[in-house]
Formats: structure tokens, sequence, C-alpha cells
């Protein structure tokens, strides 16, 4: 059933690389609010200075500039193969810089955040899943010319014909799609698998969309939505929808399209190959049904067609980033392999967070390391601190999440909630206005009081009260 020119492009339904979802919350509808859905980036200046309250970040100047430095880095392509550690105490926005950094490389650029206890599963070995998180965050901008079909959606009639086989309902016999060009339009007939795609991409009249033609083949291969036309956007009030102008040239005509994929999505799709020669068949198969280990000679061979195709200009090397949270967590076999991964010729950025001082390393009995990481791979690291906050960027940042969330706070609100960040951790300063928000509701009032914090504190215990209650107690 499927051959090569049947599979949809990847770019459209997958977004090959970045793990993270963006953080777009669906308009006119309250979604739940993600711990750092208000860090928007960085927020330096054009000269890399840290300028104060943009993108969401209070004060950590220091660190942020230091992080700025490192994403220039990764733009000019200089920092591959080294790392940056991120140390300081909990709550002191170590997860927030990381998720900074990606933001400010935009979604080109792969950023693949796992944490250190991913690695331990019972499935695979875990520096099978370090190799693999290092592939995924290795980007590829693949440039084809391509002979499609692209214009504005006229007509869509599938035509539906006897079931030879059984007697019984219909099938789909093919498709006639109407396609509008400014200079043209242009009627196909394809068969049912194309029909099958449209009725994935949820294609209907008035989508802008091209259909790859495959060489040599009469059918028509992937397609991708590529927005709305402008004859529809006042007719229909849909805002979320993009709106392209309808396409320039011919309905047929040869086109230079870009697709971003990582050298893992390429490592998975030839661990179980479905046919297919050229590199955008091979990302037909992205959907994998459970984890296989991909061989190291596969990732040689990868390797080879992608240097041919580098060499050929088709395609291009773009070195993401790795982010590895609570990396004490790794022990010492994945520290060790890590060195190796660093020094591989093809080795993105990575960025390491703890909040570790001294400990011991995980896996062995006697090494007891800076921040639980063995000290040869500290030296290759640069190392960030993270400072602790003052209950002015405390309270800042309490103020930002209250807005975030919808929150109003009352009068004196702000300064008892920064004392109690000051007190326990910005981190239980930041979760006590959304609980106190439902004694608000409680009490009658829209507005969170400073009576309501006094509560939240009876009924719940921050980390050093509870602790002080058990040595006390014991
Ligand atoms: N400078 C800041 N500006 C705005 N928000 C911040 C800042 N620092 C931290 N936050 C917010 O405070 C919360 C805790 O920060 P984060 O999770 O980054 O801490 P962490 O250093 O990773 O802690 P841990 O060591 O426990 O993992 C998050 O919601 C984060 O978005
Ligand atoms: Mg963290």
């Amino acid at each position: 059933m499927h051959n090569a020119s049947t599979y949809v492009m990847a770019s459209t339904s997958t977004p090959a690389h970045n793990a993270l979802p963006p953080a777009q919350p669906a308009a006119g509808r309250s979604s739940r609010i993600a711990p750092h859905s208000h860090i928007k980036g960085l927020g330096l200046n054009s000269e890399g200075y840290a300028v104060s309250d943009t993108s969401g970040f209070i004060g950590q100047t220091n660190a942020r500039e230091a992080c700025g430095v490192i994403v220039d880095l990764i733009k000019s392509r200089k920092f591959s193969g080294r790392a940056l550690l991120l140390v300081g105490a909990p709550a002191t926005g170590k997860t927030a810089l990381a998720l900074g950094i990606s933001h400010e490389l935009g979604t080109k650029v792969p950023f693949c955040p796992i944490v250190g206890s991913e690695v331990y599963s019972s499935e695979v070995k875990k520096t099978e899943v370090l190799a693999e998180t290092f592939r995924r965050a290795i980007g590829l901008r693949i440039k084809e010319t391509k002979e499609v079909f692209e214009g504005e959606v006229t007509e869509l009639t599938p035509t539906e014909s006897e079931n030879p086989l059984s007697g019984y309902g219909k099938t789909i016999a093919h498709v006639i799609v109407g396609l509008k060009s400014v200079k043209g339009t242009k009627q196909l007939r394809s068969d049912p698998n194309i029909y099958e795609s449209i009725l994935k991409e949820k294609i209907v009249v008035g989508d802008v969309i091209y259909i790859e033609r495959n060489t040599g083949a009469v059918k028509l291969a992937a397609r991708q939505r590529v927005g709305r036309s402008d004859a529809y956007a006042s007719s229909y009030d849909l805002e979320s929808e993009t709106y392209v102008p309808l396409p320039k040239g011919d309905v047929h005509k040869r086109k230079e399209l870009v697709q971003d994929v990582t050298l893992g999505d390429l490592d998975a799709a030839n661990a179980r190959p479905q046919g297919g020669q050229d590199i955008m068949s091979v990302m037909g198969s992205l959907v994998k049904s459970g984890r296989t280990e991909v061989t190291e000679k596969l990732r040689r061979e990868v390797n080879k067609v992608v240097k041919g195709y580098v060499d050929q200009g088709v395609a291009e090397v773009v070195p993401g980033v790795v982010f590895i949270d609570e990396v004490h967590m790794l022990d010492i076999e994945c520290f060790t392999y890590l060195n190796a991964l660093l020094e591989s010729p093809m080795a993105p950025t990575v960025i390491l967070a703890t909040n570790r001082g001294n400990s011991l390393v995980r896996g062995t009995t006697d090494i007891v390391a800076p921040h639980g990481v063995p000290v040869d791979l500290l030296d290759r690291c640069l190392i960030v601190k993270t400072a602790s906050y003052t209950r002015e960027e405390i309270a800042k940042v309490v103020q930002l999440r209250a807005t975030v969330e919808g929150l109003k706070l009352g009068a004196g609100v702000l300064e008892r909630l920064a004392e109690e960040g000051e007190r326990g951790s910005l981190r239980y300063a930041l979760q006590l206005p959304t609980p106190a928000s439902i004694l608000a509701s409680l009490a009658g009032r829209t507005q969170i009081e400073v009576e309501d914090i006094g509560e939240m504190n009876e009924l719940f215990l921050d980390a050093r009260r509870s602790a002080d209650i058990i040595t006390s107690s014991a």
C-alpha cells in the first residue's frame, strides 16, 4: 500500500525536533498555565545586557547575560561539542534560563530537553537514551527543488465506485482536485491515497495547498497546507488561521522546499525502513511503535548519506542544544559516555543544570564531586551560577505570575508573599496565590487579601517549616 509517492511531508505534521510545545493557550479558552509560561526569552538588549523586566525574566542579570553569550555562540555555530553548566539553589531559575535560551534560539534550532532520571529505562540502555537525544539535537535543513502543483483548492470531489471485491459498499475510485493560482487553474484527477491525506490534513475548499508530484510517477505525492487563501479572510471569522495570497505563477511548477529534520529522525526512520529512495520518503515512518535500538552501524550509514547531501549542497547541518536538567541524576557510566559524546564530530551544544553542592557521584561509592558531576566533565563545562533572589525580585516574579494566571492581589498581599518567598523559597511564594484565590472566592471576593495568605499559611507548610517540625518532634 505504501510507496514513496504517498508520504506526507514531515514538516507539516510533526515539528520534527524541539520537544517543547509552543506556549500558546488557545484563544478564548482558559487553559492550564505551565510554571514557566511567563518566560518568553532572556530579555537582553542588542548589546547583550540584561534589560530589566522584559520577556518575563526578573533579575538574575549575570546568569542571563552569560546565557546570552552562549546563544550567540550557538547561533554562530561555534559552541558545538561544548557544555554549559547552570548551578544554583533550588528555584533560582535554572530551568527557566534554559527555556529562555531555547526561546532565543527560535524553533529552527533543535532543542531537546531531558531530565537526568529519564535515562533509566528497563528497555533501552541509558547510554542509548543519551545517544538518541544527542542525535535528535542535530538538525538538518534540506532544500529540495520539487515538481509541485500549488494553488487554492477550488474543488474537492471524490468519485465513488462499486467495491469490486465485496459487492457491498463503495470505495473512492479517484478524487478531482481543482487548484487555482494567479496564472490559471488546473483540475487534477488523483488516486484515493491523496484523498486520504486530504481528509487527514482536513483540507477544505479555500485552503492553499501544494501537492508534490513524484518524478516519473503519475501519482501525486506529499502535500502541505500553506494556509487559507486571502479571498476567504473576510468571509470567515477565524482568527487562528493564517492567510496567504493566491500562489503566483502556474499551478504546475518547480518549487524549492525547505524542511527541517534531525539526525535522530533519520535514524529512527531507517531503523524500520519502508521503501523509497529519496531522503524525504525516509521521513514517512516517523511514528515508531516501540523503542528499538538504533545501531551504531546504522548511525554511521545515516551520517554517510547526510554527508553526501551536505557536500552536494542539498542539506545544511544545524547543531542544536541538548538540555539535561537535574544532571546529578546521571551516573558515572553516563558521565563517561557524555565526555565521549561531547568529543564526537557531530555534537550539539550541551546545557546541564543541577542544584546540588558537593555530592556523591551516582554509581560510585566514594567519589564526592562538586554538583555530583565528575571533575573531568566539569572541566569541559563553562559554569554559570544563579544567584538567590532579593525580596523585591521575588515580589516582581510573584506579580508577574499573578498577572499571567489572572489573579488580583489586594493591598499588602505582594509584600506578604515576597516575605514568604524570602523565608521559604520563590517557588513557595509562587504556589500560594492560586489556592489563596479559592479561599478568596469562598469568601465572596474576587481579589486576594492578606488574610487569605495568612489562612494559607495555617493550612499549608513550606518546606522549611515542615522540616523544623520534624526535627523538633524527633
Ligand atoms: N528570574 C526569574 N524571573 C521570572 N521567573 C522566574 C525567575 N526565576 C525563576 N522563575 C520562576 O520560578 C519558578 C522556579 O524556577 P525554576 O524552576 O527555573 O528553578 P530551578 O532553578 O530550575 O529550580 P530546581 O533546582 O529546583 O530545579 C519557575 O516558575 C520559574 O519560571
Ligand atoms: Mg529546575
